[in-house]
Formats: structure tokens, sequence, C-alpha cells
């Protein structure tokens, strides 16, 4: 390509280190649109006749159909995508395949080619995340009632339903699918026209270009449009956000399906066994999904670290963008599959959460409440009463469902057997009806309301 300075061809180590059509081939598909929407564009405003003009497109069509057949030749050679494509022409058609190029860099190409193909990506993630949504909806839905204990700092706090754990899932995914709306709407500029750096002399248009490829508009200023990859980064800042919330619940799914705990059960589908311990059923699905969330965690500090000592505008660096977010788009997708598939398929066991949920005086809070409202006493004293009374059941080795009303009365007179009525943890999670509260009823409603949601979103 600069065949006319260069005497020489570049070294063998010069080549391997500068080399990426072993991954940037994954953009062919992208490169093309990008170029069929120049060269339209360069005809229409009379920079090309109209003969180069198809016979360049019919050239690139071509190519398309070599590369979704497999028979594209990527060659090394050629360096990377862009080139292979302009080569390959060059063999399809002959000499007009050099007019291609006229008021575009390769700067301005593959800035648009990686936008173009972070969009597909973000479009195709998408359905990925409702599905999980959806997949947690469901088992929402049908545990809206089941109990189980609620933790802070790992302790048995207060009793929840199992159905108001899943859709707390289903909000942060909510959140993730708008933080990758938002990096997509960013993202939709068109690079392309800003050429090397500067623009161009050509009378190209922008807008042309900008709109056939879907771009909501051509970037503002030239240096930007070659040099910026915050669109890449903020995606990638999503992704992490994302797999973060994959970790958490691959976490709670690698406790909740230990024998000691034993709320949930993986299918064999999602489980592994051991090769020497053959009572074992191990949840490798949810510990790699844990795992691999460093991979995505290392890509956003990756480029954010490529991206930091850059002038402007374009240095080789930048090629360094593409593989990180590949790989963790690649991640992405795996996790979200795996764990839709680990959680459409786990079983629940409600009795055992039920249990544990029944154990360690879960109820106390609602004993203080009940204090609070039916003998009026305020509730830093009715934490007080309530501590005694939790201690007498200790002692006794009881819960406070168990605790004879007499042993209550020792610590507050006034206490009635009413009492009972509010101490299982069934009332418990059906008093906690305030708007976000675990009640069976506010679990089936914000089920539904999630169905709906999924559709319009
Ligand atoms: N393969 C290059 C990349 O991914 C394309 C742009 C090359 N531009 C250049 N001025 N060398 O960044």
């Amino acid at each position: 390509m600069w065949g006319g300075r260069f005497a020489a061809g570049p070294d063998e180590v010069m080549a391997a280190i500068n080399v990426s059509i072993g991954f940037d081939r994954r953009m062919a598909k992208q490169d093309i649109e990008g170029s069929l929407a120049h060269v339209r564009m360069l005809e229409a405003r009379g920079m090309i006749s109209a003969a180069d003009s198809s016979a360049i497109q019919e050239g690139l069509s071509r190519i398309a159909s070599e590369i979704r057949d497999g028979a594209f030749p990527f060659r090394d050679a050629f360096e990377d995508i862009h080139m292979n494509v302009e080569a390959r022409l060059a063999e399809l058609i002959g000499q007009a395949a050099g007019r291609l190029h006229t008021a575009r860099s390769r700067n301005d190409q593959v800035a648009t080619d990686f936008r173009l193909w972070l969009r597909d990506m973000i479009d195709a993630t998408v359905p990925e995340v409702k599905a999980l949504i959806a997949a947690l909806v469901d088992k929402a839905e049908a545990h809206a009632a089941d109990v189980m204990p609620g933790f802070t700092h790992m302790q048995s706090a207060q009793p929840v339903t199992f159905g108001h754990h899943c859709l707390a899932y289903a909000e942060m995914l909510g959140r993730d699918l708008g933080r990758l709306a938002d990096a997509r709407k960013r993202l939709n500029e068109s690079p392309l026209g800003a050429a090397a750096l500067a623009g161009t002399s050509f009378p190209i248009d922008r807008q042309q270009t900008a709109a056939a490829l879907g771009f909501d508009q051509p970037m503002r200023n030239s240096l930007d449009a070659v040099s910026a990859r915050d669109f890449a980064i903020e995606y990638l800042s999503a992704a992490a956000i994302l797999s973060m919330h994959l970790s958490r619940l691959a976490e709670e799914i690698v406790v909740w399906s230990t024998p000691q705990f034993g709320f949930v059960r993986l299918s064999d589908g999602f489980s592994t066994g051991s090769s020497i311990m053959p009572q074992k059923r191990n949840p490798d699905a949810a510990e790699l999904v844990r795992g691999k969330t460093g991979r995505v965690f290392g890509a956003l500090i990756g480029l954010l670290t490529v991206m930091k000592g850059l002038s402007m505008t374009y240095a080789k660096d930048m090629q360094e963008d593409k593989e990180l977010v590949f790989g963790a788009a690649d991640t992405l997708s795996l996790c979200l599959a795996a764990m839709t598939g680990m959680v459409a398929d786990m079983t629940i066991d409600a009795q055992r959460m039920r249990a544990a949920a029944a154990s360690g005086f879960a109820t106390a809070t609602d004993l203080a409440d009940w204090l609070v409202r039916t003998l009026k006493v305020p509730f830093r004293e009715a934490h007080h009463i309530t501590g005694r009374i939790v201690k007498a059941a200790e002692a006794k080795g009881v819960e406070l469902t168990d605790l004879p009303l007499a042993e209550m009365q020792k610590v507050e007179p006034r206490i009635t057997d009413a009492v009972f009525g509010i101490l299982t943890v069934e009332a418990s999670v059906a008093s906690r009806t305030s708007f976000g509260g675990t009640a069976p009823d506010n679990v089936k409603r914000e089920a539904a309301a999630w169905r709906t949601r999924l559709q319009s979103l």
C-alpha cells in the first residue's frame, strides 16, 4: 500500500506485531457496509464515474458472499481487514478498486467499522439480557410466596420471599439494559469522512454516508472522529457492571446449592461431577460466570490504559482496542447464556428455605413493630424489650413462635396471645406491603409489571 515510498518490505517481527487480520476480520461485514456507503456517496457527488462505482459495488458484494461462504482469502500480508478487502477488490475488478479510497483513510474507516460492529453487538446482547430477566421473572412468579431468609452481613436478618430476591436481580439487569442503550445512543455517530484526521478537500457528503449506515449524524470534529474510543470504553463499563451483577448472582447460586444451604438444586445439565468424590454436584457454571468477570473488568482497565496517554489523534496503540472489546463481548454473551440456563433449570427447595428463614429469631423485628403498633411503645424501647424476649427464647432453646406467652409477659406484661399472629415467617412477609417490599402480593404485581416492561424494552 505504501510501495511508492518504501524499497524493502517489513521485517518479520514488524509484520508480526503489526498484523491484525487475525481478529479484525470479525468486522468484515461492517467494513464492506462502510465501503458501499462511501462509494455510493463518491458517485453521487461526482467524484467517481457510474461505471467505476458499479464495478466497485459488484466487487464488494462478491467479497461479501466470499466471506459468508468462508471462501475469502484472509491474508496476513495485507495486515488488516481494510487492506485485505481492498486488495481482494483489486484482484476481482482491477484498477477501479484504487478509486474506493478517495477521501477516506483507514483511520476514519476503522472507527466507522468498530462503531458499526459494536452497535450490532449491543443489539445482539439486549435480547440475551432480556432472556435472563424473563427467567428470573418466571422464578419470581412461581415462588412469589416462598419464604427464604433475607441476609445482611450474610447473617439472617428478616424473612423475604424468594420471588422478591429474584426480582432484585431483574431490577439490576434492567438498569444494565439502560446503560447499554445509553452507550448505543452515544456511539451512533459517523466518523466516516473525517479522513486521516483533518477532513478532506473533496466535496464529500458526510450526511449521506451517516444516514446510509444508520448513524444519527456525522461526528462534528474530524480529530475527535478518528481518535475517540470512549464509545468502546462506555460499552466496556456497562459490560463490567453487568458482569458484576452476574457474578453476584453466581456467588449466591454457589452458596445456595451447597448441601449446607440446600436452597436450590442446579439441573444435571448445569452441574458437574467430581472425578474422585461421587457424592459431589459442583456448580462449575456459576463459578465460571463469577470467575470470567475478571476478563471483562480487565478489558475495561486495559482499554482505559491504552487510551490514557494518547495525544490527538490516531496512534497504532488504538489497534489494541478490538481484541479487548471482542473478548469482553464474547465472555458476556456466554455468561448470560449460562446464567439464563442455570436460573431457568434450577429447582427450589421451598421447605428448606422456609426452615432456614424461621430459625434464628428472624421475626424479632416483627415483634418489635407489634409492640410499637399495639402497645404504643417507642421503637427504641420495643427493640430493647424484644432483645430480652429473644434472650429468653435462646435460653430455652426455642424459636419465638414456641416461647410460651407467660415467658414473654415476664418481660412485658401487656403482651397478649395476639402476638403469635405476627411471629410466623408467612405473616412477616405478608405484612411487608410497603412500596418495594417483599410481600407476596407485591411480588406478583411486580412480576406482572416486568412482563409488560420486557415487551417494551
Ligand atoms: N488496523 C488498524 C487499527 O485497527 C487500522 C487503522 C490503521 N491506520 C493507520 N494509520 N495505520 O487501528
